[in-house]
């Protein structure tokens, strides 16, 4: 391309990237907010109505195109009122429903991720029981959607160009900084090509975005509303002002020197680098998602500088032949520390995005993964081939040895084509829902039972669901008691080893002769006696008791914490944090041990380079280390007063979901610690240390590994909160007094 074409295209791209920027009429899109799970969950068969459906989402969610219908099998909606969101959980949406009579209900939804901007819809069905527990007649409606669903092959081609455009950019810059003389005028016109192609295909995943909203008006709110058009839009500056640039410096070089030029050109690539990383899967997972975001920044920067680079490397050699081997040898280093960045960042993301083994052969993602693998493996293959035979024969020989060259040359261009494949690889996979959404639901085992007892005239049957070691759901119905009514009834529950002491409880009466409990009193797993005592209007009180087994159910606990998956967390003893710190160090420590090296190839200027990124590595591990982190809720205000009642109906709380866990004194010895992981901590010693807020966003979303569940899902913020404050008043000597 000369010199002039490239410039006038430059130009051009400019202003139309200048006046559709100017008009702000466009929106952009890219991660997909799928169903994770629902309560009430998929397929569920319900004896009751509902009151609210549930949804929780892979992806943050954008509120204004984000929502919840629930039709009845004549198509009617049986929702009221609009889609709810919650501020501690951005990727839950929830919306109440009219009382559900005995029916199947399709459960319709549409998102736009707050992170990716991708718009997804999706269904599914759930029924209510008839009263006598069988099955309701009628059945699913089918949905025509309104959105189209996944991105088609268009966006992946648009996006792998978008990536290769992104590698070969960076690597322009790169190589024209690190070979000497630089050959920044030589990699110019790639450089334009690539801006030009970026500004394009930016442009198009914007409209295709808003297009798949409905029309090109959805171009603003989508693009100033989600964090994905608020990246897209920077990287749409960063492009301009490239552009701007490279055009003054190829039409009237004299205004601009090398030097400016190149950082200029570096922040934009920066910039473009970060618009990317900041959008994708690792960037959209709920917790870690500042580490995921990393990892894929990391992941992409070595990709840049390795293939990008190599690329860049064949064209200024190909221009300047005298400087192969000295140019070689300069990029064999940079080549040699991007590699193995590129592999760790990347498996580690990927072991974020892959919930468990099946989550890699049975979907879409997966198949694309192992793709990409296998190409990756030829890349690594080319690359060794280049790195430990032909590079030291050639620099052996001094470059004489022609057929040796010739053979150096292809095989770096087979690397750079699989480097360049691999790209294309990875855009598919930008564009595939990650198997963390793929997931089918975590089959829900359900022992639900009904015992039936009477006593005289009194009839007692108390279903007890799902009659597992856990969260239970007691539903007592009597009859036979016109003449002397039930006003109270209480559950006493026995475990047949005495060493376990009886727990009394009061129900709450739903119905009319109809009274319920829910909680954790089944802490262990075995025989349970499940007392019921009438407590009658005119005395004669009554105790009716049935005898339940209950299994182990834990591994199907209704509020499993929102937990990435299996393999979220590589060592699951070890928090982000840690991992982040150790990455600093391995990276750090190899500079550091590879100062001789490279300040034989790079001079005295790289091994000062060296010196400085093994001390930062520490720096950063070691900070990290100390947790610089905020810790969640750490900022959060307590907005409930510490008043009695406040206290007091935590402490009923406290009584019904945790002492099964923590003990009733708050001591970490309640009858189900033993079924844990590891016990948990003794109230009296932990609560003082640690603020309300995060009290709060630990009962909220639960404690990763440890088995302590998260609460949002069934309790509401004001009883988390009357929680918190019941944890104040009596673990916290010095609060209390
Ligand atoms: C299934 C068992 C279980 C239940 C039920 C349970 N927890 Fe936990 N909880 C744990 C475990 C295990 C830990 C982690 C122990 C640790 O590392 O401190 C924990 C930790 C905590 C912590 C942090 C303690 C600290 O300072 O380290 C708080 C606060 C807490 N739970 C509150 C509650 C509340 C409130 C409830 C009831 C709404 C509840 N838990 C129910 C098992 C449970």
């Amino acid at each position: 391309m000369s010199r002039r074409i490239a410039a006038s295209l430059l130009v051009l791209a400019t202003l139309i990237a200048a006046v559709i920027a100017s008009n702000a009429g466009w929106d952009s899109a890219s991660a997909h907010a799928l169903l994770a799970r629902a309560d009430p969950p998929i397929n569920a068969a319900l004896r009751e109505s509902p009151t609210r459906i549930t949804l929780f989402m892979t992806e943050q969610l954008q509120r204004s195109h984000s929502s919840v219908q629930v039709l009845d099998s004549s198509g009617q909606r049986r929702d009221i009122g609009e889609t709810e969101f919650s501020d501690e959980v951005p990727t839950q949406m929830n919306v109440r429903v009219l009382k559900l009579d005995p029916g199947v209900y399709t459960v319709v939804w549409e998102t736009l991720s707050e992170v990716d901007g991708h718009t997804w819809t999706g269904s599914y069905v759930f029924s209510v029981l008839n009263p006598d527990g069988s099955a309701p007649a009628g059945s699913g409606v089918e949905i025509d959607f309104s959105r189209p669903g996944p991105p088609v092959a268009a966006d992946a081609v648009v996006k792998a160009i978008g990536l290769v455009a992104l590698v070969l950019f960076v690597g322009a810059v790169f190589i024209s900084v690190l070979l000497r003389p630089s050959p920044i005028a030589t990699l110019l016109p790639l450089m334009a090509a690539s801006v030009v192609v970026a500004i394009v295909a930016t442009g198009y995943e914007s409209i295709a975005a808003a297009l798949r909203l409905g029309d090109i008006g959805f171009l603003g709110d989508v693009l100033f509303d989600t964090r994905n058009g608020l990246w897209l839009q920077q990287r749409w500056y960063a492009l301009i002002v490239a552009a701007i640039a490279l055009s003054v410096f190829l039409i009237r070089p004299a205004l601009i020197r090398e030097r400016q030029m190149l950082t200029i050109l570096g922040l934009v690539g920066i910039v473009w680098l970060a618009s990317s990383s900041a959008i994708s899967h690792g960037a959209a997972i709920g917790s870690g998602w500042i580490w995921g975001t990393l990892f894929d920044a990391l992941h992409l920067s070595a990709a840049a500088l390795w293939i990008g680079g190599l690329v860049n490397l064949i064209i200024a050699i190909r221009a300047n032949p005298q400087n192969r081997i000295a140019a070689v040898r300069r990029f064999s280093v940079a080549a040699a520390l991007s590699a193995p960045v590129l592999l760790a960042a990347g498996l580690l993301s990927a072991l974020i995005q892959i919930p468990n083994f099946n989550g890699l052969v049975d979907t879409d993602w997966g198949a694309a993964f192992l793709v990409k693998l296998v190409i990756l493996i030829a890349l690594f293959v080319a690359a060794a081939g280049n790195a430990f035979l032909l590079r030291p024969r050639d620099e052996a020989a001094d470059g004489a040895d022609l057929q040796l060259v010739k053979r150096f040359g292809r095989l770096m261009r087979i690397e750079a084509a699989l480097g360049l494949a691999v790209i294309g690889a990875s855009a598919v996979l930008t564009q595939l829902p990650s198997p963390l959404s793929a997931q089918p639901e975590v089959e829900q085992k359900d022992n639900t039972v009904v015992e039936t007892v009477a006593r005289g005239e009194v009839i007692a049957s108390l279903e007890i669901s799902p009659n597992l070691v856990g969260f239970n759901t007691w539903t007592a119905t009597i009859s036979g008691t016109q003449d002397n009514p039930v006003e109270a009834l209480l559950l006493r529950f026995r475990y047949a080893d005495r060493s376990v002491g009886p727990v009394t409880v009061a129900t709450t009466e739903i119905g009319e002769d109809q009274f319920q409990l829910e909680g954790a009193y089944f802490g262990l797993p075995g025989s349970w006696t499940v007392e019921m005592e009438l407590r009658r209007v005119s005395g004669d009180d009554l105790v009716a008791a049935v005898q339940v087994d209950v299994e182990s159910g834990f591994q199907a606990s209704p509020f499993a914490a929102d937990s990435g998956g299996a393999l979220s967390l590589p060592l699951s003893q070890m928090d982000w944090n840690g991992i982040g710190a150790l990455w600093a160090f391995v990276i750090g420590g190899l500079a550091w041990l590879n100062r001789p090296r490279i300040r034989r190839t790079w001079g005295p200027r790289g091994g000062d380079a060296a010196l400085v990124s093994g001390l930062l590595g520490l720096i950063v591990a070691l900070v990290l280390l100390t947790g610089l982190h905020v810790e969640p809720g750490r900022t959060l205000a307590n907005p409930v007063e510490l008043t009695a009642e406040s206290v007091s109906n935590g402490a009923a709380l406290f009584a019904a979901n945790c002492a099964s866990c923590h003990g009733d004194t708050g001591a970490g010895d309640g009858p189900l610690a033993d079924s844990l992981p590891a016990p948990p901590a003794n109230f009296t010693v932990h609560v003082p240390f640690h603020p309300d807020g995060v009290l709060y966003a630990w009962i909220s979303d639960g404690i990763r590994g440890t088995g302590m569940p998260a609460w949002s899902p069934q309790l509401s913020d004001q009883e988390r909160w009357d929680l918190v404050n019941f944890l104040r008043a009596n673990f916290d000597l010095a609060a209390a007094q």
